[in-house]
């Protein structure tokens, strides 16, 4: 499945890395004559530095990009933003917001996917449930019919559960939400 464009997470060690690519391949558009002889590789990389003074990274351009994936977490940070959208999506269900919906669906699935990258390791585990478990849910938004929804999603949720035990984390048992903690609803806001 392709990731939708309008994905929230700029991958910035990516970024950073075709900024370093761009340097070492973009040719001088000076005018003025013949361009230089192209510095050593060594000496390029190099003018990526000094650091700002502002900034926590440290180290040479290797261990900056370390830094910054640490800093991007693994499988828990991506766990909160998915149950935050799980219970999005329940609520954009009640409301009978199916746009909504399968927009936290799509979100929802780019959470895990890219987690999955990040955490390769419980890939066994979470490509199976990206291949059944979200085409189900998302069959279920398409019937746009609240009841099929709400048996969709208490089948979803059992699936998330289900990963939960076979990652070693079986004592996170989610549930559908009981309250509704989202402002996101489908008529137009009218103060
Ligand atoms: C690939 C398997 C997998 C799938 C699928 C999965 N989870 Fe998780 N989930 C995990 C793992 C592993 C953790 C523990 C995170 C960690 O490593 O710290 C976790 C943790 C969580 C947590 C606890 C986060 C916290 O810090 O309190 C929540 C909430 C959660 N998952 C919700 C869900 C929901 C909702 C779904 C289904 C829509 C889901 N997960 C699907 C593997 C999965």
């Amino acid at each position: 499945m392709t990731l939708p464009a309008h994905g929230t997470i700029a991958p910035l060690p990516v970024a950073l890395f075709a900024l370093l690519l761009f340097a070492c391949t973009a040719e001088p558009t000076s005018s003025e004559g013949p361009a230089p002889p192209p510095a050593p590789a060594d000496a390029r990389v190099a003018d990526l530095s000094p650091l700002p003074d502002d900034t926590w990274l440290s180290g040479d351009l290797q261990e900056q990009l370390l830094q910054l994936s640490r800093h991007m977490g693994g499988m828990g940070t991506a766990m909160l933003a998915v149950g935050q959208r799980h219970a999005q999506l329940y609520w954009a269900g009640v409301d009978e917001n199916w746009a909504y919906a399968a927009y936290q669906l799509e979100e929802l699935e780019e959470v895990i996917e890219r987690a999955l990258v990040r955490r390769p390791h419980h890939a066994e585990a979470g490509s199976p449930w990206l291949e059944t478990a979200i085409p189900a849910m998302a069959e279920a938004i398409a019937a746009e019919d609240v009841e099929t929804f709400l048996d969709g999603f208490a089948a979803f949720t059992v699936t998330c559960n289900a990963c939960h035990g076979a990652t070693g984390y079986a004592y996170i048992q989610v549930h559908p939400p009981e309250y509704r903690s989202v402002n996101v609803r489908p008529e137009a806001f009218a103060p």
